[in-house]
């Protein structure tokens, strides 16, 4: 083969390349947290960011995964609905996981949706308790815990400290759902244990075999917050990479949908993933 027959050959080897890592499967991701709060173990499913991606047969796989996971709660810090109408397999995936208790917070994809109201309705017909800028008390297992959900304003300056720390009230192990991580420097002012986000969609496209995102929203190129466990002011942000395959057309390359599992135990722990 000529130089010149292998340089054009390029773009096609890339293409072939990047479709081979396109993501048919959903990672599930473990972290061991731990807390002096606790008397006995908990164990919480993360998601966030479906976007409406869970047609029939996706979405039995995706229950069946988080049914086969044995969680005492979900969280869903927003962006579970797609805009302009676009909810049905949502609320089917809603009503496929019920009778585990589900906790939501609005994402920037619901939070400016002419129908929010309306569209809000239809998820707590499907028993998803919707938290916005409210928390609620929850018995799991013997122990309290205190879920509070912010709603995705257009800005973070939009809220101030004091107005979300007082959506909580009890010194139970406090959980905020807030969608973007990018406003983290909101939560370093927040009384609470653990952040959970979504938004960034693990960066959209990784670099192969890295965790390396190329860009997020909010956070532009080689973003920091995508994925993983950080440390907040007082307490851990854990992002979610979200379930969505596809967005807007752009497909993910080199970086899975998944679903986080946060096991947290009284005792002194660390934070470790596992496949
Ligand atoms: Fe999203």
């Amino acid at each position: 083969m000529t130089m010149k027959k292998w340089l054009l050959g390029l773009p096609a080897s890339a293409l072939a390349g990047a479709v081979a890592g396109l993501p048919y499967k959903t990672d599930t991701v473990h972290y061991e947290l731990s807390s002096p709060k606790l008397q006995s173990d908990v164990t919480l499913v993360l998601i966030s960011d479906l976007h409406n991606d869970a047609p029939k047969n996706r979405r039995a796989e995706l229950v069946r995964t988080i049914r086969d996971l044995h969680p005492d709660l979900i969280l869903m810090p927003g962006d579970m609905a797609e805009e302009h109408d676009h909810q049905d397999h949502t609320l089917a995936f809603f009503r496929e996981l019920k009778g585990i208790p589900m906790y939501y917070s609005t994402g920037n994809h619901e939070q400016y949706r002419w129908d929010l109201t309306e569209l809000l309705c239809k998820f707590q017909q499907e028993g998803v308790t919707v938290l916005r800028e409210e928390a609620e008390e929850v018995n799991v297992r013997g122990n309290l815990l205190e879920i509070g959900g912010i709603s995705c304003r257009y800005k973070m300056r939009e809220y101030s400290p004091e107005e979300v720390n007082r959506i909580f009230h009890t010194d139970h192990l406090r959980i905020l759902l807030s969608h973007k991580p990018d406003w983290i420097d909101l939560y370093r002012k927040i009384h609470a244990d653990y952040f959970v986000c979504g938004h960034a969609h693990g960066g959209q496209w990784c670099i192969p075999g890295t965790r390396i995102g190329v860009m997020a929203p909010s956070q532009g190129f080689l973003p920091k917050y995508i994925s993983g466990v950080h440390e907040v002011g007082e307490g851990k942000m854990i992002v979610s990479r979200g379930l969505v395959r596809h967005y807007h057309r752009i497909p993910r390359l080199f970086n899975n949908p998944e679903i986080v599992v946060l096991h947290i135990c009284p005792e002194s722990g660390q934070n470790q993933e596992s496949a």
